[in-house]
């Protein structure tokens, strides 16, 4: 039975990395055989401009019906004016939350080509592979009451709500503890707990689903100091998990420890392990449309693709062998640049995978 894929390119440079990362998967699709077949759509800004929302109704009726979802980017300055209610982001936010997308999967793993990429030296990052569970579905970015209102004093206040259900904090820990039993079973939970009521509570649910984890090291960590080791020591660390504003923190500075926010990519899976992939970065609105965006992240989000929603993991080790041997040959895009490598554009580092799989 073919099974369906639904490509949301939205906005600023994701329609480029969509571009290489959808000819990867048609080329193995094609070279294994594998039964996929692709449905485009509209999110964010793209869905502004035409339906006059960001995460329109027909969008949603394909995102139920495919069996995983490759999105690029959205957002970008011809929408920052919005309402946040209308943005191109409240689309992205939606499919993630109607979805019910909580657990995200960001792993930050250097390839030891990009060493000297980094902004760290080069024994710092060496080796580096680390796996960020970020809880998607909710906290800050989702708990009401949000807005901003008219104090008596005539004075404005923006406020959000930052909560979390003793639920949502268990189903996205026992994420990060099977995640970490298939790795060096090693978590570390990030949170706040010496200021932050909600996470206080995060802190005592992590030690509770820990104990049907009990060859599991569980660590807790504040995240000012996360952030700090992060730097200093990435390698201390395994797995991390935490609530989703400081996921989406984290997963960006990780992001640079690997080179590029290029290379990052990620999943984010339901209960029943259907998924939406998609690299960690924006729709970086000032390099769009100059060949300049690194479509790795893209790429290495369709081998997410093939190893978590579909099982084909030989495929998805296959595309990830690609990109190393792209990287063997000193082919690098901009951001990725160091001594002696030859420049290419989004185009080019896209072929230049594609020759590697056919
Ligand atoms: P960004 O991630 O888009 O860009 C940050 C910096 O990284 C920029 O200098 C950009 O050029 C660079 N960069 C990002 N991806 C790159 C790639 N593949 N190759 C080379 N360089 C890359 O973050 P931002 O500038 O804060 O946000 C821009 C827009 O993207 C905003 O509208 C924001 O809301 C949106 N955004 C969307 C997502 C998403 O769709 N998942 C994620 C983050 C930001
Ligand atoms: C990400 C992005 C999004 C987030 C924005 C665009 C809503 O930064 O995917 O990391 O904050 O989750
Ligand atoms: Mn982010």
């Amino acid at each position: 039975m073919s099974k369906q894929i639904l490509v949301l390119p939205g906005d600023g440079i994701g329609p480029e990395i969509i571009k290489e990362a959808v000819a990867v998967l048609v080329a193995v699709n094609k070279k294994h055989n594998l039964g996929l077949e692709l449905v485009d759509g509209l999110i964010g800004g793209a869905a502004i401009d035409q339906h006059g929302v960001p995460y329109p109704d027909e969008t949603h009726a394909k995102a139920m019906n495919a069996d995983a979802v490759l999105l690029g980017a959205v957002g970008g300055p011809k929408w920052d004016a919005l309402d946040t209610a209308i943005r191109p982001e409240k689309g992205l936010l939606a499919i993630r939350s109607k979805l019910k997308l909580f657990g995200n999967l960001r792993p930050a793993i250097l390839y030891p080509q990009l060493a000297s990429a980094s902004s760290l030296k080069a024994d710092i990052v060496s080796g580096l592979d680390l796996l960020i569970v970020r809880e998607l579905t909710g906290g800050i970015y989702f708990g009401e009451p949000r807005g901003i209102r008219t104090l008596e004093n005539g004075e404005r206040e923006g406020y959000n709500t930052y909560k979390y259900s003793e639920s949502e904090i268990r189903r996205i820990a026992v994420v990060a503890f099977e995640a970490a039993m298939k790795r060096n079973k090693k978590l570390c939970s990030v949170d706040k707990a010496n200021v932050l009521e909600a996470t206080v509570l995060w802190r005592e649910i992590v030690e509770e689903v820990a104990k049907d984890y009990p060859e599991v090291e569980l660590s807790h960590m504040y995240v000012d100091n996360a952030a700090m080791q992060l730097v200093r020591a990435p390698k201390q660390f395994d797995v991390m998990v935490t609530g989703n504003m400081f996921g989406d923190i984290l997963s960006d500075c990780a992001a640079m420890l690997t080179g590029s926010i290029g290379m990052l990519p990620s999943a984010s899976l339901d209960q029943n392990g259907k998924g939406m992939y998609e690299p960690i970065h924006g729709s970086a609105p000032d390099i769009m449309n100059q060949n300049k965006a690194n479509p790795l992240a893209t790429i290495l989000s369709v081998s997410m693709m093939l190893r978590y929603s579909f099982g084909f993991a030989e495929v998805a080790d296959e595309i990830e062998l690609a990109v190393s041997k792209v990287l063997d040959k000193n082919i690098r895009t901009l951001d990725i640049q160091s001594e002696g490598c030859t420049i290419v554009g989004t185009k080019e580092m896209g072929a230049a995978v594609l020759a590697e799989l056919v």
